[in-house]
């Protein structure tokens, strides 16, 4: 009798995310943030959050970081429960300013290195990697307030990723930038991913941004936040952005978020594309 081969078991999602209720204290009241939310993001995944102010985007995304907790449901990161923030998820807000002025761009890549206790030759070689991989090798000297707006979401981007964590969040990173710039952004996070293959969780309320730059969408009602439906996007990019398939897409997941459809959860829920 042959013996079978060993088969290892495959390795679970990355993020794993079930039932998710979030409540915030408000006075007397409490508000429900997120309703039983469930997704699974994977390694090299570009897994956004889409749905419409209020839906508890921020939320979820503050909890994968660990800054506030479910009072129901699950999140585990690579098979462990969620307890509190680490190193391993690091975080872009649409804030530019949480660079420090008063430090220069390679001060600012360097120092949360310098905090985890990188030597400092390293944290330095890492740093100098990272500026060169957003292209800003000729700014690393500069402050921030020298720099526009789209360079310094390259610095806090270079910074997150010189942290080299298992999971990129990122939390309407260029909303703040004009359109211009913003598409810009999005080519550059693409050929960054292309390239480095980081795993991320970006939130938009911007249907045409997540198909851009998701390669899967969940799509997110409000009050409390619900899962409406879950969408593969791999096939779109900046290439596709206008085109037919794009725009079909993108009048789609408008009809899911805010359409007849949205009001019967369940069938959209098992809507795949
Ligand atoms: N600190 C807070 N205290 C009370 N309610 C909050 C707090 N933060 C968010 N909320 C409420 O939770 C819901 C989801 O908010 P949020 O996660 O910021 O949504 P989004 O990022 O999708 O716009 C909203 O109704 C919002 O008013
Ligand atoms: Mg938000």
């Amino acid at each position: 009798m042959s013996v079978l081969p060993f088969q290892a078991v495959p390795n679970g999602p990355l993020l794993r995310a079930r039932g998710v209720t979030i409540e915030y204290p408000a006075g007397d009241a409490i508000v429900r943030a997120t309703h039983d939310v469930s997704f699974d993001v994977w390694r090299g995944d570009r897994f956004v959050l889409l749905g419409p102010s209020g839906c508890g985007k921020s939320t979820l995304l503050k909890a994968v970081g660990g800054f506030i907790a479910p009072c129901a449901g699950s999140l585990e990161l690579d098979g462990r429960a969620i307890a509190g923030p680490g190193r391993d998820r690091i975080v872009v807000f649409q804030e530019f300013d949480q660079l420090a002025p008063w430090k220069t761009v390679r001060q600012n890549v360097m120092f949360p290195l310098l905090a985890g206790k990188t030597p400092k030759r390293e944290a330095e070689a890492r740093a100098l990697h990272w500026i060169e991989k957003v292209g800003l090798s000729r700014f690393v000297d500069a402050y921030p307030h020298t720099l526009s707006g789209g360079m310094k979401a390259r610095v806090a981007i270079a910074r997150a990723l010189a942290m080299q964590p298992e999971i990129l969040l990122m939390d309407e990173p260029f909303a703040a930038l004009d359109a211009l710039t913003r598409r810009r952004m999005h080519e550059e996070l693409q050929v960054l991913w292309d390239e480095v293959r980081f795993t991320m969780l970006f939130v938009t309320h911007s249907i045409e941004e997540a198909l851009v730059v998701g390669s899967r969408i969940l799509l997110l009602s409000p009050h409390p936040g619900r899962v409406r439906a879950e969408i593969n996007s791999h096939q779109f990019g900046l290439h596709s952005a206008g085109g037919a398939e794009f725009q079909a897409a993108a009048e789609r997941i408008h009809g899911l978020l805010f359409g007849a459809e949205a009001a019967v959860p369940q069938r959209a829920r098992a809507v795949r594309s």
